[in-house]
């Protein structure tokens, strides 16, 4: 089989991209793929007319990657792919929307509400930051409403702390997503295909030192423990799969989701995010979901390349 891995582009995960790219690329080699390493840049169109590879999995983050955009030029060029399709992409990874279609059939997310920066010109930022916490109330989760690896993202405690998080929050995109922060156990729930249909992996639960799972506390070695499976009671542990699932089958995912969710103290799973394209590096959680799991990364991968291609 002849396999192009996409990584790098040009968003701001570009590093984790290529991370997740080499360490996946060689999981396919040791699963006897010949594999090429392409970055995603402007001669992607023309290379894969040239060398038309079985299949392309997507080992991008963010923009493009995630958003449908380079699945479509896939669609276009009729080259099979692993994954989502460029409808259910959009989906998934505008933050707002996939938490709007789980809350509709009544699938537990953090309340919320989005902050377009026009908002602050129209009118006013002390306005529309007294409102909020008005709304609201404290401690709050901004992030930016499409985007990965918590770039932009902060947590609020203090009304004080908003003003500079929401200017955090807007250097990455136009739009805030605010959330009332839930407090609780943070897990990942991986949600891979096969010929049954979408299965949970076993839960990872992520403990980072500082509290916060932030860009440091996820790609530096140590900063963060993790639990694989998770420590979770086998009800909690059902249902946080069950989540997943559903979320997976609900915004019509294909292949392979990532479900990040809270734990509350009483055991009750909240929706925050699913990720189409999930970090593959050496701190990342989908390997560690694998493991656990008594599979491979390689070998998970290797199957749903020839699940693409045939
Ligand atoms: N956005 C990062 C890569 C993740 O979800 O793992
Ligand atoms: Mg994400």
């Amino acid at each position: 089989r002849f396999v192009a891995v996409l990584a790098g582009g040009l968003s701001h995960e570009r590093e984790v991209s290529l991370r997740s790219g080499r360490r996946l690329s060689a999981a396919l080699r040791a699963h006897g793929m010949t594999v090429a390493e392409w970055d995603a840049d402007s001669h992607l169109l023309e290379r894969l007319r040239a060398e038309r590879p079985d299949a392309v999995v997507i080992a991008l983050h963010g923009g493009e990657g995630e958003n449908g955009a380079v699945q479509s030029v896939l669609d276009i060029v009729g080259v099979p792919y692993v994954g989502t399709d460029p409808r259910a992409c959009r989906r998934a990874w505008d933050k707002p929307t996939a938490k709007a279609e789980l809350d509709r059939v009544g699938l537990s997310t953090p309340d919320w509400v989005v902050l377009p920066h026009t908002t602050f010109r129209e009118l006013g930022a002390r306005a529309v930051l007294d409102a909020l916490v008005a709304r609201m109330g404290l401690p709050l989760m901004l992030k930016p409403d499409q985007g990965g690896s918590a770039l932009g993202a902060h947590v609020v405690r203090d009304a004080g702390e908003l003003p500079a998080a929401m200017v955090g929050c807007l250097s990455y995109g136009d739009t805030v997503l605010v959330e009332r922060l839930v407090e609780g156990v943070e897990v990942a729930v991986a949600v891979v295909e096969d010929e049954n249909g979408p299965r949970a992996l076993p839960a990872v639960e992520i403990v980072p030192e500082s509290g916060v799972y932030d860009y440091e506390a996820r790609y530096v070695a140590g900063p963060t423990t993790y639990h694989a499976p998770a420590r979770l009671d086998e009800g909690t542990a059902r249902a946080v799969g069950e989540l997943a699932v559903a979320a997976h089958r609900l915004l019509g995912l294909r292949d392979v989701s990532r479900t990040d969710a809270i734990v509350t103290p009483n055991g009750q799973a909240h929706f925050l995010e699913v990720n189409v394209s999930p970090g593959l590096t050496e701190t990342s959680l989908l390997p560690m979901a694998f493991e656990a799991a008594g599979t491979s990364l390689g070998e998970v991968y290797a199957g749903l390349v020839e699940r693409a291609i045939t």
